[in-house]
């Protein structure tokens, strides 16, 4: 069992994180402005009420829990969602704070979440990467302040893990478009529709080339990197997504009509392959996810009609490329 402190706790993906580490067998500490509703707080979960910005605070909590490990995952995390500036030094702040905090302390093992969009798709001015599928080795171009934030949080990480050698051990992950379980209940994802509406207009998915991954899998995603960080190389980064792309048709039908001039680099996602590939998740770490929003939409008895037809439609095809 580890004591494992969360910053973010509280969130969309926070919640998830918590409650599967915690039924993996280790103490959590959850730390987030917002407190979870103490009902809805899986048992033995502590819950601490703060701003990790202020002043002090970050050291303060660290110290207290004195973790084995810290996931921070505290953030402003959708982009636009605040001026430009707000988001920039929140972000980039919240990540410093808990990083040295967490470094100062002597936790030996810490992790910082980043995003897809570090690498730059729906920018305005265009944009084709040099290949696909997407990976860790793709070059990031982001043009907006969130993606920025979440680029710095990644090199913020690097630059402890560089001065530290290997007496802490340091990983970003950047989650695709994550789903929280209630979400395939038909609450509303973090964009505002739900899964249904998501699936049946693909113009809703394009701009983040149709990713996604259940938060349960990013939960295991974590509890395994916790296991495996001692024995992978210091600093990685890693995308965690579904094993298939959140839409009914093939990315590689679907993809050059909402990203001008991909005929031919999408050509090759054919069957039900996503835009983003976790094969490295899967060879260092031997990760995969558990669940596709093929099996969890098809497994909700509340699903209505649109949905089971969608299902019915795009869920025969199991085609690997
Ligand atoms: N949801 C996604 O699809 C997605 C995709 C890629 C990356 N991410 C990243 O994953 C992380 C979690 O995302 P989420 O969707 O759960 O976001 P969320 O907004 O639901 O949760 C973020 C939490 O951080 C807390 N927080 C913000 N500022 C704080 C502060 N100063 N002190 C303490 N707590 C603070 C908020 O209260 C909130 O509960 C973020 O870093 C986000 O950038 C999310």
């Amino acid at each position: 069992m580890s004591r494992i402190l969360v910053t973010g706790g509280s969130g969309r993906l926070g919640r998830s994180v918590v409650a599967g580490l915690a039924q993996a067998g280790n103490h959590i500490t959850s730390v987030d402005r917002e407190a979870v509703p103490a009902g809805l707080l899986p048992p033995g979960v502590v819950q601490e009420t703060a701003d990790l910005l202020a002043p002090g605070e970050a050291l303060r909590l660290l110290r207290e829990a004195k973790p084995d490990a810290v996931i921070h995952l505290a953030a402003i995390a959708v982009p636009f969602s605040a001026p430009e500036d707000v988001i920039f030094a929140t972000n980039t702040r919240l990540a410093f704070a808990v990083i040295s905090a967490a470094t100062e302390v002597g936790v030996p093992k810490i992790i910082t979440a980043s995003s897809p969009t570090v690498l730059g798709y729906g920018s305005p001015a265009g944009w084709l990467p040099p290949s696909f599928p997407l990976d860790e080795r793709t070059p990031p171009k982001p043009w907006n302040a969130y993606a920025l934030s979440k680029l710095i949080a990644e090199q913020t990480m690097q630059m402890f893990a560089t001065a530290q050698g290997d007496r802490i051990r340091y990983a970003a992950f950047r989650p695709c478009f994550v789903i929280s379980p209630e979400e395939w209940e038909g609450a509303p994802t973090q964009q505002g529709h739900t899964l249904a509406e998501r699936l049946a207009d693909p113009a809703l998915s394009a701009p983040a080339l149709f990713n996604y991954v259940d938060a349960r899998d990013v939960a295991d995603f974590l509890d395994l990197l916790l296991q495996k960080m001692n024995e992978i190389p210091n600093g990685e980064t890693f995308f965690v997504g579904a094993a298939d792309a959140l839409a009914t048709a093939p990315l590689a039908e679907l993809m050059p009509r909402f990203l001008p001039g991909s005929e031919a680099l999408s050509a090759g996602l054919t069957g039900t392959s996503p835009a983003f590939s976790i094969a490295k998740a899967e060879e260092l770490l031997g990760w995969q996810p558990r669940r596709s929003w093929r099996t969890e939409l098809t497994s909700r008895h509340t699903l209505n009609d649109e949905a089971s037809a969608l299902v019915t439609a795009g869920g025969g095809s199991k085609e690997t490329p």
